[in-house]
């Protein structure tokens, strides 16, 4: 059986310069495929509130939906690390984090938890790493705040948010975080993001310069009702989705996914 992948490993792949490879999943049968094909990360993402359950964004999503996706596909997770995410609302303050955390951790046997945001984090992050929770930070575009933010869109062009996003990371990295996922950001700025962090920075929208790359399943094979423009359809030439993973794993460990057709500028 092939070794379990760990916090550690994912470090260890970027100071070798090898790209980590994620994927998202919700149930047992996608998981075994992707888990199969040595996809590094499986993140059970809230973003099942759009692919799963229809609706238009993630905010729905409870912390029981999410665990309940856990099951599914924790046992499927020979290989993989099994992220989940914090949804909408389960991390306001450190101990409703860390009390969600471990119900994602111990009843859905989730490896790593995500959560979205910067510096408004920062305690949070700390208390859990402190107790023994790993966690992936999440900033860019955070999905969660959709309605703040006004919509889907890059984050990070104005020499202000840019700034802010760096001392973000830099932060997040000194609580205690493990990880960062970088969404819709500029390639220019997830590069100095990724030389600047120790930890592995997984881009989605955020050019090919991040450490590993993730993808939502259902984008990935052409089956989401928009795909958005980081997003690739591998399920084409006659693929089953075992080959459309295993090409997707392809090119992101050959360096040729994302092409600057799926990046911001
Ligand atoms: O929920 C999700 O699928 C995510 C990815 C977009 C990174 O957070």
């Amino acid at each position: 059986m092939a070794k379990r992948i760990t916090v550690r490993t994912i470090r260890e792949m970027k100071n070798a310069g090898e790209k980590i490879t994620s994927l998202t999943a919700y149930d047992a049968s996608f998981a075994r495929v992707i888990d199969e094909q040595e996809i590094d990360v499986i993140l059970v993402g809230d973003s099942l509130g759009m692919v799963i359950q229809g609706h238009d964004s993630t905010v729905p999503v409870s912390v029981d939906d999410i665990i309940y996706h856990c099951k599914a596909v924790a046992p499927q997770c020979k290989r993989a690390l099994l992220m989940a995410d914090l949804p909408f609302m389960s991390y306001t303050n450190p101990n409703q984090a860390i009390t969600n955390a471990a119900r994602l951790m111990q009843e859905g046997q989730a490896h790593i938890v995500k959560l979205e945001g910067g510096e408004a984090q920062l305690d949070t992050v700390r208390h859990m790493t402190r107790h023994g929770v790993p966690v992936c930070a999440h900033i860019g575009l955070t999905p969660q705040t959709v309605h703040k933010l006004g919509g889907y869109r890059v984050q990070g062009r104005e020499d202000d948010v840019a700034k802010q996003m760096l001392s973000d990371a830099l932060a997040l990295q000194d609580a205690g975080a493990d990880a960062v996922v970088l969404e819709c950001v500029p390639v220019d700025l997830a590069k100095q993001l990724t030389e600047e962090l120790e930890i592995p920075t997984i881009g989605i929208g955020a050019g090919r310069d991040c450490d590993g790359q993730v993808l939502v399943l259902q984008d990935m094979i052409g089956i989401s009702s928009l795909a958005p423009k980081f997003s690739a359809n591998y399920l084409v030439d006659g693929r089953s989705i075992a080959e459309a993973i295993a090409a997707f794993a392809t090119e992101v460990r050959e360096g040729s996914f994302p092409t600057d057709q799926q990046c911001f500028f």
